[in-house]
């Protein structure tokens, strides 16, 4: 699941076509259909769903049509990647332990928004990336594998996110990886 320029959809549909990953992408569903991810989707002829929230009148109704299209695509792990939308209790009880999520600081540190700005501002000398399971809080649920990354004394938040990003598509592949292999 997705709302933006899906790099990280990307990296894990290459390590798929590559052998590298076995794992099949059932569905992609994005919240927004003018999502570089959707279009990336229908390049590669994956079965693409937008579902665009403010087409619902509410949360519960949005979600009601995703948690259909994922009813039908019966994934084994639902993985965000750059989901914009905070999920409902009832929905991650749905799905509980299944959804993982990647978020771009050593978690706990930095949960939230503008996470690499926030371990710029703090002036962290390390940060990195975090593929966790999703629970009911923001960020918070139980990690499954983390790289580190270096900050640099003349890192910008364009040059430290550019970086954390690279590692987030190895870090999200690895951890998948493991999941496919329990
Ligand atoms: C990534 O930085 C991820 O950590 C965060 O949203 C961004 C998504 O990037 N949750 P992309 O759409 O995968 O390129």
């Amino acid at each position: 699941m997705l709302s933006g320029r899906g790099s990280n959809f990307a990296a894990i549909h290459e390590a798929i076509s590559k052998g590298e990953l076995d794992a099949v992408i059932v569905a992609v569903i994005s919240n927004r259909g003018d999502a570089g991810g959707v279009a990336r989707a229908q390049e590669w002829g994956l079965p693409a769903h937008v579902i665009d929230n403010r087409n619902y009148p509410n949360r519960a109704a949005h979600e009601a049509e995703v948690l259909r299209v994922l009813e039908d695509a019966r994934p084994d792990y639902v993985v965000l990647a750059g989901y914009m939308r905070l999920l409902s209790p009832s929905f991650i009880a749905r799905y509980s332990g299944r959804i993982l999520n990647i978020h771009p600081s050593l978690l706990p540190a930095f949960p939230g928004v503008d996470a690499q700005a926030q371990a710029l501002a703090h002036g962290v000398k390390i940060t990195g990336c975090t593929v966790h399971f999703v629970d009911e809080g923001l960020d918070s649920g139980p990690i499954l594998l983390q790289r580190a990354v270096a900050v640099q004394d003349d890192d910008t938040e364009e040059t430290l996110s550019a970086r954390i990003l690279e590692h987030e598509h190895v870090a999200y592949v690895e951890a998948l990886s493991k999941l496919a292999a329990r």
